[in-house]
C-alpha cells in the first residue's frame, strides 16, 4: 500500500496554495413541487469561497446531488490551481457519512486526472459535528484512494499523494486533531483488510495469511501465535480440521490478544473470523461460474485482522483476542465426503451434508476456542451464505445475535462507521432445521433461510455467551465501482467491528 500524507490544517481557505481545493455543497430545495429547482448551497462560511462558486450554482449546471462533482479552473480569489465541487444531495441528508463518502469521491475524481493533491474544505452545516466529519473524510479520502492494482504491470501510481482537512480556524483544534488521527488510524486499518482479501489464493495462502498477521501485530504491538495441523489435533478442533485435511496447504490457526496494561476485569470481547483462502467447495464441488471470486471468502478473517490492527493504535479499555481460522476448501482423496460425521471441539457431532458449507465449520471451533481463552462475548464475521446475499442485495449485510443487549451496542456502533447491516432473526423453528438423524446437528438446513440456518448452526457454539454474528458474503466484494470506492475488496466489518469494541 502506497502512503498518502494527510494533515490538518486551520489555515483560511483562499490563501491555501494547491492542485485542488475540494468543497461540498447540499442540494437545499424542500419543495416537491414539479417545477421545483435544486438550490445547491456550498459548505462553508468563507466568502471569498462562496463568490467563487456562486455564479456556477446559480446556472443550474450543478444540483448538489450525492457524489455529483463540477471542477472549476484558476478560480477568482483562492491560491488553489482547482476548486472541486462535490454535491452532498439534499441538506436534510447531509450526513457524516455522506462526507465520508464525498471525501472518497474527492480522491477517486482527483487520481485518473494525475493530480496528487487534495485539499478538502471541512463543511460548515448545521448539523454536521466538526470532529465527526473530520474523522470520516479521512476514512473516505483512505477508502477512496485505495485501488486493487497490485498485479498489474502496467500500474501507474495514480495515488494522492496529500490529503488535507482544512478546518476553520476558530474549531476545536485539540478535538480536531483527535479525530484526525482516529481517521487515518482506521482509514489505512481499513485499507490493510482489503489488501488481504484482494489477494488471490495462490499469493496468499493460510500460512501466509497467518505471517501477514504476525508481521502486523509485531509493528503495532500485539500478541501474536500462528499454528498449524498439530494445534487442531490437539485442541480436537475436528469442525476445523474437517475442512483443512482436503488441502496441500496446512491450516493456521492465528490468535491475536490486545491486553491493554492495568485491565485485568471486566470482559474479554473475542473477535473471530472465517478465513478460507480458498472455496471451491470440495467434494460438493461449485460450479466454475464465479469460482474465482472465492478467494475472497476469507474477508471475514480480514476484517478481524484489520480490526485488531486499529484496536492495537487505538488503545481502547478492554481486552480483546481474536481467533481467525484459514484453511482452503478443497476436494482432494482425503478430503471430507458428505456423511461424514465431524466431532467438533465441543465435542457436538456434525453430520456433513454439504462439504461447501464450510465457514460454519470452521467458525464452529473458532467460537469455542475463544470462549475457552476466556472471551466473555463474541462477534464473528464471514462471508457465509450466498441466501444472505439473495435477502439483502449488495446493499446491506446481515447480522444476527442471541443477546438484545450486546446487538444494541453493536446498532449503536454503526451509526458511526455508516456501515449497513440488517438484524435477521434467529428462532427454535429455524433450530428445527438443522437437526440431524444420526448426530446432534448436520450443516446444512436447505434451501429456504439459508442464511438463518447456518447462523442457528454457529449459535450452537456461541451457546450461552452473548454473541453477534455478521454474514457479509454480499458486501465483501464491490460488484461496481462506485465514485467513492474502487470495485474490488470493500474492507466492510472493520470500521463496526473497532467501534463495537470501542463502546467497552
Ligand atoms: N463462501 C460461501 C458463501 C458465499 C457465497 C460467499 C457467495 C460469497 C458469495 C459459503 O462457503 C458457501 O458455499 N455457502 C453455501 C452454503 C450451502 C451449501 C448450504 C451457499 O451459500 O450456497
Ligand atoms: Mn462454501
Ligand atoms: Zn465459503
Amino acid at each position: 500500500m502506497r502512503n498518502m500524507r494527510t494533515q490538518l490544517s486551520f489555515a483560511p481557505l483562499p490563501g491555501i496554495e494547491t492542485e485542488l481545493l475540494a468543497v461540498l455543497a447540499a442540494d437545499t430545495q424542500t419543495s416537491k413541487a414539479p417545477d421545483a429547482r435544486p438550490a445547491p448551497v456550498l459548505l462553508t462560511a468563507d466568502p471569498v469561497l462562496l463568490a467563487a462558486a456562486a455564479a456556477v450554482l446559480t446556472s443550474g449546471e450543478f444540483k448538489g446531488g450525492a457524489n455529483e462533482t463540477l471542477l472549476l479552473h484558476a478560480p477568482a480569489g483562492l491560491a488553489a490551481k482547482r476548486l472541486l465541487i462535490v454535491g452532498l444531495g439534499k441538506q436534510a441528508k447531509a450526513t457524516v457519512n455522506a462526507v465520508r463518502n464525498a471525501a472518497g469521491v474527492a480522491v477517486r475524481f482527483t487520481k485518473p486526472r494525475g493530480i496528487r493533491e487534495v485539499v478538502f474544505a471541512l463543511p460548515v452545516a448545521g448539523e454536521l459535528p466538526a470532529a465527526q466529519s473530520t474523522r470520516a473524510a479521512v476514512e473516505g479520502a483512505f477508502v477512496g484512494d485505495y485501488d486493487p492494482d497490485t498485479y498489474r504491470s502496467d500500474r501507474k501510481d495514480k495515488s494522492v499523494a496529500s490529503f488535507t482537512v482544512a478546518a476553520p480556524a476558530d474549531a476545536d483544534k485539540t478535538a480536531l486533531e483527535a479525530a484526525f488521527a482516529e481517521g487515518v488510524i482506521i482509514g489505512e486499518s481499513q485499507n490493510f483488510t482489503r489488501v488481504l482479501v484482494n489477494e488471490p489464493g495462490n499469493k496468499l495462502t493460510p500460512t501466509i495469511l497467518g505471517q501477514r498477521a504476525a508481521e502486523m501485530a509485531k509493528e503495532v504491538g500485539l500478541g501474536c501465535e500462528v499454528d498449524s495441523t498439530e494445534k487442531l489435533h490437539e485442541l480436537k478442533m475436528g469442525a476445523f480440521w474437517s475442512v483443512a485435511q482436503g488441502s496441500e496447504e496446512p491450516p493456521a490457526l492465528i490468535v491475536l490478544r490486545y491486553e491493554p496494561e492495568g485491565v485485568t476485569e471486566g470482559p474479554v470481547l473475542g473477535l473471530v473470523g472465517k478465513g478460507i483462502t480458498f472455496d471451491s467447495g470440495g467434494i460438493s464441488l461449485k460450479p466454475g461460474n464465479d469460482m474465482d471470486k472465492m478467494k475472497y471468502d476469507m474477508a471475514g478473517g480480514a476484517a478481524m485482522i484489520g480490526a485488531m490492527r486499529a484496536i492495537a493504535l487505538l488503545k481502547p479499555r478492554v481486552r480483546v483476542i481474536a481467533v481467525v481460522c484459514a484453511t482452503e476448501n478443497m476436494p482432494d482423496g482425503k478430503a471430507q465426503k458428505p456423511g461424514d460425521v465431524q466431532t467438533a471441539m465441543s465435542g457436538k457431532t456434525i453430520e456433513i451434508i454439504n462439504t461447501d458449507a464450510e465457514g460454519r465449520l470452521v467458525l464452529a471451533d473458532g467460537l469455542t476456542y475463544a470462549k475457552q481463552l476466556g472471551a466473555t462475548h463474541l462477534i464473528d464475521a464471514a462471508t457465509l451464505t450466498g441466501a444472505c446475499v439473495v435477502a439483502l442485495g449488495m446493499v446491506t449485510a446481515g447480522a444476527f445475535s442471541n443477546d438484545d443487549a450486546i446487538y444494541a451496542k453493536f446498532d449503536a456502533a454503526l451509526a458511526t462507521s455508516g456501515e449497513k447491516f440488517w438484524r435477521l432473526p434467529l428462532g427454535e423453528e429455524y433450530a428445527e432445521m438443522i437437526k440431524s438423524d444420526i448426530g446432534d446437528i448436520k450443516n446444512t438446513g436447505g434451501r429456504w433461510g439459508g442464511a438463518i440456518t447456518a447462523a442457528e448452526f454457529l449459535k450452537v457454539f456461541a451457546e450461552d455467551t452473548p454473541w453477534i454474528h455478521l454474514d457479509i458474503a454480499g458486501m465483501a466484494w464491490v460488484e461496481d465501482s462506485k465514485p467513492y470506492i474502487a470495485k474490488g475488496p470493500s474492507g466492510i466489518g472493520v470500521r463496526s467491528i473497532l467501534e463495537w469494541v470501542r463502546s467497552y
